[in-house]
């Protein structure tokens, strides 16, 4: 029976630097959950610990409401699929798969036929006598995926499965890895610095950085209302514009003034705190903003430079804030497509700007 996961005030020193940094998650019976961060963020950190190879500085781990602190790690029922947790050079595809099995004493029978499932389950079923040398990197990372099913883990954790892949291999065993996760309903932990394999597999991603947790959210609510600063930029392109906050309405609209001096108004991000005459950054993602002649409301820039990417067109427009502001156009049949040099008025969709407190880290 799978097992809820609670990561509770986690936190992980190395001897003064702090690696993870008091996290708390909970992860709920049968949901697929990813840890997204760049390099040393501490994803790795964190699922060793929930693993039981790395003891925690401070903070609780419990499967199901139960702590599970002291329990070592071949006796919390995980199924780990790390990159560097090889297969079995010695051994064939179906004694790797039977291994997990075998350690528990269960029956020759019941090992067999448990061995067939999960080898037909990842579509390895007639190279089950080979051995690993004989196997590509995708059949044999499936191996990996089988060995770690078979035991029927409370939790399954996944360490970057697929980087080691080719972009066709990785696509094919994304969603394979996503199909047989709903199967078997069980509570996956998968850690990935890919955004876009973190938005497409997962239930809910926890964005990291740092060691620390940024937000935690559905992929949808990651992207369309990224809670903090990092988010904002790390998660999808976006334009992120030095302001200053002018004036702040009770309804909680803002008034930001651009380096160019040209004002917009803007709605905090949920869970920002303004404050007035600070600094601030403006977000708008490229695909929000419509172009309009010269003068006609919106923020003055000009057309600096076109990317042709086939069914989007990338403009970039100089505001003067330092940057250029993209703006995506689709690529239609009678798209009005702006010349460089060109002055345009860009207009944000309604609601779609929004503000955090303090500024681009450049
Ligand atoms: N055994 C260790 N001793 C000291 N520092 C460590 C140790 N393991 C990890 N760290 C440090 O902790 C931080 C987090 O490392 P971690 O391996 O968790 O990152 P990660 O998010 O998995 O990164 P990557 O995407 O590169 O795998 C890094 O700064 C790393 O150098
Ligand atoms: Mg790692």
């Amino acid at each position: 029976m799978t097992k809820s996961v609670s990561i509770e005030q986690i936190t992980k020193k190395f001897d003064s630097s702090v690696a993870v940094n008091n996290v708390s998650i909970e992860i709920g019976q049968g949901e697929f959950f990813t840890l997204l961060g760049s390099s040393g963020c501490g994803k790795t950190t964190l699922l060793r610990m929930v693993a039981g190879f790395l003891q925690q500085s401070s903070g609780h781990i419990r499967f199901d409401r139960k702590i599970i602190d002291t329990v070592p790690a071949h006796e919390r029922n995980t199924g780990m699929v790390f990159q560097n947790y090889a297969i079995f050079p010695h051994l064939t595809v179906a004694e790797n798969v039977a291994y997990g099995l075998k350690v528990r004493k269960q029956a020759k029978g019941d090992i067999d036929r448990e061995v067939r499932k999960m080898l037909e389950l990842v579509r390895l079923d007639h190279l089950a006598h080979r051995l690993p040398r004989e196997l590509s990197g995708g059949q044999q990372q499936r191996v990996v995926l089988a060995r770690a099913l078979a035991i029927r883990p409370d939790v399954l954790l996944m360490d970057e499965p697929l980087s080691n892949l080719d972009t066709e291999m990785r696509l094919h065993l994304r969603s394979e890895i996503r199909a047989i996760q709903q199967q078997f309903g069980v509570t996956t932990i998968y850690v990935t610095h890919d955004q876009e394999e973190a938005l497409l597999i997962s239930d809910r991603v926890a964005v990291m950085s740092m060691g620390n947790v940024e937000q935690i959210a559905r992929p949808g609510d990651i992207y369309l209302n990224p809670q903090t600063l990092f988010v904002a930029s790390f998660i999808g392109d976006n334009n992120l514009i030095p302001v200053e906050i002018e004036a702040l309405a009770a309804d909680g609209t803002a008034s930001a003034r651009l380096p160019s001096g040209e004002r917009t108004e803007a709605r905090a991000a949920t869970g920002q705190q303004l404050t007035q005459g600070t600094k601030a950054t403006l977000s708008l993602r490229p695909q929000d903003i419509d172009l309009a002649p010269a003068g006609t409301g919106g923020l003055q820039g000009k057309l600096t430079e076109l990317q042709f990417l086939g069914g989007t067109i990338k403009a970039f427009f100089d505001l003067g804030t330092g940057k250029p502001v993209t703006v995506s156009l689709q690529g239609r049949h009678g798209t009005q497509i702006p010349v460089i040099g060109e002055t345009r008025s860009l207009i944000p969709l309604p609601g779609a700007t929004t503000l955090y407190a303090g500024e681009v880290k450049a």
